[in-house]
């Protein structure tokens, strides 16, 4: 097993111990939970008891719950496999993985005992993170109607910064609202299918919707291993960006690798990640899937919108892996 591999099963082991089961403390007024399923609320009474309900449309009303999440290690060792789809990436992207900057052993102890989930009309943030994958949305009318200032201003300086040492970055698609998305979403499946999913969101699971997310350079397999992208993998958490969905991660965040995604998530946690190779998923202990009702009714939905069949000749597996634009 070549090292690189090795290092990504044995990784993956330590962050599924880390990452505990759902309990309630002892303590009153204290929930602990591993990851709340997108739309639910959590309601704490003063007597320490909680009740969870089912929202089926966000609350225009300034809505909070707050939670807290606790790590607890277990003893059951967890095993993983690298996929043979992760072992055709690191031979298709011709990837160079960084070394493991710390033993497995050690990561487990400079990670957060606990995390608080606070829920506002329907997104989540989890330790005041904007949490966006497949399990957390934000709603369609969410439009900050570009990149937030933080994330601009951060893209900013590491451009100039990039630019003194002959690298020249710059955004191809930053903030793009619930409809763009939908669009994207809908075309990529007419010519992809159901293999869309491992590369583009669907509305209102983009990052991109957040205005903290954005494309660099090319977003395309050619992007990878380039001067651009390997100064983007080393530099970008010191303005507070984590490519945030690292090479051989397919399996936890949900997306195949894409070094020229990255998101603003603040200098410290940008370099907490980075360092040890976690993504949002694994640093908070939550899924990224989507529901099973979404699966129906997107599915429904892109099929009727742009008549796509298994069987069309647009789309063929191998189709995906060439020059296509992953935005
Ligand atoms: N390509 C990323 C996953 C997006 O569509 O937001
Ligand atoms: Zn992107």
């Amino acid at each position: 097993m070549r090292k690189d591999k090795a290092f990504a099963v044995i990784l993956a082991a330590a962050m599924l111990s880390a990452c505990g089961q759902q309990e309630t403390s002892s303590e009153a007024a204290v929930v602990t939970v591993t990851a709340l399923p997108a739309e639910t609320t959590v309601t704490e009474t003063a007597a320490g008891t909680s009740s969870a309900e089912t929202e089926t449309a966000p609350s225009e009303t300034q809505t909070a719950a707050q939670t807290t999440t606790t790590r607890k290690p277990d003893e059951t060792t967890a095993t993983t496999t690298v996929t043979d789809h992760e072992a055709n990436l690191i031979d298709y992207f011709e990837v160079t993985l960084p070394e493991t900057v710390i033993p497995d052993t050690e990561v487990e102890e400079l990670l957060p005992t606990s995390h608080s989930f606070t829920q506002i009309n329907g997104m989540t943030y989890i330790d005041d993170i904007l949490i966006v994958n497949k399990t957390y949305s934000v709603p369609a009318s969410y439009d900050p109607q570009g990149l937030l200032p933080e994330a601009q201003n951060a893209f900013n300086e590491m451009q100039s910064a990039a630019s003194m040492e002959g690298i020249m970055l710059y955004i191809v698609s930053g903030y793009r609202s619930y409809a763009e998305q939908e669009g994207l979403y809908n075309n990529y499946y007419y010519y992809n299918g159901a293999e869309t999913d491992r590369f583009s969101a669907r509305p209102g699971h983009s990052e991109h919707q957040t205005g903290l997310a954005m494309d660099v350079n090319n977003a395309s397999r050619y992007f990878a291993g380039t001067p651009e992208a390997q100064w983007i993998e080393k530099h970008c958490a010191e303005y507070g960006f984590i490519v945030r969905y690292p090479y051989g991660k397919e399996e936890v965040t949900g997306f195949m690798y894409e070094p020229w995604h990255i998101r603003y998530v603040g200098k410290d946690l940008a370099k907490l990640l980075t360092d040890h190779r976690l993504t949002l998923e694994e640093y908070f202990c939550i899924d990224s899937e989507y529901s099973a009702s979404e699966e129906v009714s997107q599915a429904e939905e892109s099929n009727t919108d742009n008549a796509y069949t298994e069987n069309s000749d647009n789309y063929t597996y191998n189709d995906t892996y060439t020059d296509e634009t992953w935005w």
